[in-house]
């Protein structure tokens, strides 16, 4: 009995442990005009051990080398357009968000999206507020965009915040019994029309990673290469002579 319980942990341990994370090199890879490297992965060209799952990319690259589509993140409606691995940044947009018109943004949370996430909506963003049905007048500034003929439709008006807060707004407007939703731009956005909409969608937002295990940098200058074991949910420091250490290859 005793050992039908050892074999059947024996049996469970296997199937749950993490793939070995040695083997292939996870030389920086490249897709599009980016280039893809720890804590990201290029998925389907690298192993998933050059990574953190989360920042699983997947490129559309077709074989002339153009980019029809910027890649995705974890297979989800991010599309990132640029990578800043200095500050730990993201510019990506929401396929979403470009693909249908200004008033189905009406029904948008960016923030229910990114729950769980090691990924947030970086601070420094700008946004646009849309707002409908205020007791008062709407925000300052506002521009009118006619919803009508969409769910949820009548007049919304759209503006311009400097600062991305997706707790401001809700204070503020919830005492006007607005009905309201925020969409992050890029810093120092221009507002002038409605029409301006698509356009600062399609540039993207900046996304801040934080808490990712291990320490890249000092890893990678001690010689190594940064791993992520996902079963054992810890960084490796991959050196030379194929030896995986916890943090650099100094030891
Ligand atoms: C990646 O995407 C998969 C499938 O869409 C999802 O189940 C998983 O939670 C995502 N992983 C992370 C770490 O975001
Ligand atoms: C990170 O650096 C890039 C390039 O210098 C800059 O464009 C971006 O705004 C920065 N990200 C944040 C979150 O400040
Ligand atoms: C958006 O989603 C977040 C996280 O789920 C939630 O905390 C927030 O209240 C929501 N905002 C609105 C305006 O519904
Ligand atoms: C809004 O759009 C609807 C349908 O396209 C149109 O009938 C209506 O006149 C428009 N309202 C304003 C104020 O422009
Ligand atoms: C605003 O309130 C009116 C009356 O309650 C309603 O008919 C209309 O649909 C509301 N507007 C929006 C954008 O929901
Ligand atoms: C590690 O260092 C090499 C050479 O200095 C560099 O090409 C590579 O991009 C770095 N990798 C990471 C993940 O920072």
């Amino acid at each position: 009995m005793l050992l039908v319980v050892v074999a059947l942990f024996t049996l469970l341990a296997t199937a749950t442990r993490a793939q070995p994370v040695v083997g292939e090199s996870c030389a920086p890879a490249a897709c599009g005009g980016l280039t893809i490297k720890y804590p990201f992965w290029l998925r389907g060209r690298q192993p998933a051990y050059c990574g953190h799952p989360t920042f699983a990319v997947t490129c559309d690259d077709d074989p002339t080398g153009a980019t029809a589509t910027p890649p995705s993140l974890n297979g989800s409606y991010l599309r990132v357009l640029a990578i800043h691995y200095g500050n730990s940044s993201v510019v990506a947009f929401h396929a979403n968000l470009v693909d249908s018109s200004a008033c189905a943004t009406t029904r948008f949370n960016m923030s229910s999206i990114l729950a769980l996430s090691l990924l947030a909506v970086s601070r420094a963003n700008s946004e646009l507020l849309f707002s409908a049905n205020c007791s008062r007048t709407p925000p300052t500034g506002s521009l009118p965009v006619n919803c009508t003929g969409f769910s949820g439709g009548g007049e919304w008006f759209l503006s311009l915040n400097r600062m991305y807060d997706p707790g401001g707004p809700k204070r503020a407007l919830d005492t006007m019994g607005c009905l309201y939703s925020v969409v992050p731009v890029l810093p120092w956005s221009e507002l002038r029309s409605a029409g301006d909409y698509a356009g600062l969608v399609r540039r993207g937002f900046l996304l801040e990673w934080t808490a990712v295990p291990g320490d890249c940098a000092a890893c990678n200058a001690s010689g190594g290469e940064c791993r992520y074991d996902a079963g054992a949910m810890a960084f490796g420091c991959f050196c030379p002579g194929g030896r995986l250490q916890p943090a650099t290859c100094g030891e």
